[in-house]
Parts: C-alpha cells; structure tokens; sequence
C-alpha cells in the first residue's frame, strides 16, 4: 500500500458540485456573502470564470504500478477546495470580482496562487490589464494585490451597501509591461521555493 503523500494546491474551472465548498469558504471570509444562485448564475455567464485553489492528496505509488493502475489510483485521491476567485471578461481588461481562502488556509500563498492563475487568464485572453476593487478597510488584500504592482486608480464612493465604505479601484497597469513580467515571474518562483512541487496549476 502507498503512504499519503504531501499535499498538492491544484488551481482548476469551479463546477456546479463545488459551489456548496465555495460558500462555505466565502460565508467565512467575507461578511456580504452571495445566495448559491448567484454562483449558479456566474456559472452559466459566458463572460465570466470561476476557479478553485484545491489541495490535492494522492496514494504514493510504488514505482513500477502500470499507468492503467495509476489512473484508478488518482480517481480515488482526496481533494478539499481551499480558496476560489471570479473572473469577468471586459472588452480589454480581466475584472477581478471575487477571491477568498479558507480562513484556516490563509497566509499560505494559496492567494498568491490564485493571482497568479488570474494573470494567466489575463494574458491567455490577450487582455490589457486586470482590475479590481476592494474595501478601504481591508489592509491584507490591499497589502497583496499591492506586491503584485496594482496601483490606485480611484475610489468609489458608498460603494459597498452593507457599511457604506468606499471601495479603491485597483489596476495592474499593462500586462506587457517588462517590470510587471518579472515581478509575476518572481512572485511565481518565491512560491516555487517555498513549497517545492507543492503547486501546479
Ligand atoms: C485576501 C486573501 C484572498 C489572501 O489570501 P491568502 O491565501 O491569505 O494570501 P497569501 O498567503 O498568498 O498572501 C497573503 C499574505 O502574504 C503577504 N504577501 C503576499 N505576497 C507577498 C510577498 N511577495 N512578499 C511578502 N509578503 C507577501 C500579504 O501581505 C499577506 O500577508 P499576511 O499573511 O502577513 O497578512 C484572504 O486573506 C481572504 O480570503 N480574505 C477574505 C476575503 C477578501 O478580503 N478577499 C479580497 C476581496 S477584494
């Protein structure tokens, strides 16, 4: 028998059968969580894209297992969704719209992950740049999406119903950009070093 080996953080598509996992994780990160039918409705919207961040655990195999036997294998093996962000398509940017990590699973770099992923839809759709908005008050995810170079572009007033905070509107600024290309490769290869083999997309 194989021992279970370290887990692995997968970043793949959302699924209607992931949607109960998801709202869990946003129910406890966020305090303006989303009815389930708002996922289902994104899911359905061709200009959107949900993905998951999902630890992995598989069987290590002894070596020599025929590859028809490790593909039994691998169906078995164990996954939980850790974190999951939304996409929207515009005319030439990628609008972040949602991401959130189990609170149990954060400052782990599965947001840092998730980032990553967003920039490699961005640049996959052959869009400009990605924005986002987020609260004033939310100094951790400013603190990330700043290491990742976006910038404050504005502020919108009132914007967030619930407590009437403004929201600041965040661009990556183009995609091309030589600075911003060596920072994603190194953000991507600081997370490589920290958990070698650990992540994959
Ligand atoms: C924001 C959020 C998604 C980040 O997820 P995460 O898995 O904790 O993110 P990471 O572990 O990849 O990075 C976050 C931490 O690393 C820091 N960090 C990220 N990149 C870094 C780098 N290159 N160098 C040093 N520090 C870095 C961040 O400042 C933060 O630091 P902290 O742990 O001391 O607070 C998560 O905190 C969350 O779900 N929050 C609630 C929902 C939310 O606010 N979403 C954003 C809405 S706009």
């Amino acid at each position: 028998m194989g021992t279970p080996s370290t887990p692995r953080i997968v970043v793949r598509d959302m699924a209607r059968e992931d949607i109960r996992a998801v709202r869990r994780i946003e129910s406890a990160a966020y305090q303006d969580a989303w009815p389930a039918r708002v996922f289902e409705s994104e899911l359905e919207n061709g200009f959107a894209q949900y993905r998951v961040a999902v630890e992995r655990t598989a069987e290590d195999l002894p070596s020599g297992v025929i590859p028809s036997m490790r593909r039994l294998v691998s169906r078995g093996r164990r996954e939980r969704i850790v974190g999951f962000m939304g996409v929207w398509y515009m005319v030439d940017q990628l609008h972040l719209v949602t991401i959130a990590v189990d609170p149990g699973r954060q400052g782990q770099g599965t947001g840092r992950r998730l980032l990553l992923d967003c920039f490699d839809l961005a640049r996959e759709a052959e869009l400009n740049e990605v924005v986002l908005e987020v609260r004033q008050s939310n100094a951790r995810a400013r603190a990330l999406y700043e290491h990742f170079g976006f910038r404050e572009a504005g502020v919108l007033k009132d914007y967030y119903k619930d407590n009437h905070e403004d929201a600041v509107v965040m661009l990556s600024g183009p995609l091309d950009a030589a600075a911003l290309r060596t920072r994603l490769a190194s953000l991507r290869g600081a997370l490589d070093d920290d958990a070698p083999g650990v992540f994959e997309v």
